[in-house]
């Protein structure tokens, strides 16, 4: 029989996790992106849902089945992610996996493009978003666990190590995806705290989430 959900580790908490990429429009048809799969945060949605928390997820375009017992909103852009972050507080803690843009164009054409006659290419002029984890970290509903990702090609501690203090997060759990980690079913994570690194072996996602979670309990039983 299955386990009543009061005597799981996280009954009675609110999770929220954001996940996949954004897409930014250039026109109705054209827009900007990133090579975010959206697995690692799904699979860690579905793994505090496990363990009886509700979950909010907040999502960019992916291709992925929701998991269960979790509560899907889906979202384009950076800045709609942003409010539907907000709009899902208060929690206990967020992990945000999601992929956001950097940027997007100062202004998105209402109609398409279209190629000019003497084949000058147009100029998008780009504008930063919103940072969605520095915002919460200093906002007076900052859950009291705030986790956030750092997917990094080289020196990836000490740039993880940089964006924990810069963003005001608790952990960041940073990411080498020199390799083929974006998109694959595997990810080789280090866990950056206040109390320092601790790296894992490479593992398939799933078990990654899990491993997460469970020490997304242990945090939130503590005080
Ligand atoms: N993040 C966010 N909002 C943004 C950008 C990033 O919430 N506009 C979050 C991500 O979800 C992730 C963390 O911040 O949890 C780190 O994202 P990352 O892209 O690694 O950091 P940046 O500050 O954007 O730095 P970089 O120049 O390395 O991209
Ligand atoms: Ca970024």
């Amino acid at each position: 029989p299955a386990k009543p959900k009061a005597s799981l580790p996280l009954a009675g908490r609110h999770i929220l996790v954001t996940a996949g990429p954004t897409h930014e429009p250039i026109d109705p048809v054209r827009y900007i992106a990133n090579r975010s799969s959206g697995k690692q945060g799904f699979a860690i949605a579905g793994a505090l849902a496990m363990l009886g928390g509700r979950v909010t997820l907040v999502s960019g375009p992916v291709d992925l089945i929701t998991p269960a017992g979790v509560d899907r909103i889906d979202i384009e852009t950076a800045r709609e992610m942003a409010t539907a972050v907000d709009n899902a507080l208060p929690a206990d803690a967020a992990v945000m996996v999601a992929a956001v843009a950097d940027w997007r164009t100062e202004a998105a054409a209402e109609t398409k493009i279209k190629k000019a006659e003497d084949q000058t290419a147009p100029t998008l002029t780009l504008t930063e978003n919103p940072d969605i984890l520095a915002t919460l970290a200093r906002s007076d509903k900052r859950p009291r666990l705030l986790v956030g990702f750092a997917a990094e090609t080289n020196d990836v501690l000490a740039h993880a190590e940089t964006k924990r203090a810069r963003k005001g997060a608790d952990w960041i759990i940073a990411n080498d995806v020199s390799g083929d980690v974006m998109g694959g079913d595997r990810n080789r994570v280090h866990i950056v705290t206040g109390n320092g690194v601790e790296s894992w072996d490479d593992q398939p996602k799933d078990v990654v989430a899990m491993r997460i979670a469970e020490r997304i309990a242990a945090a939130l039983k503590e005080d």
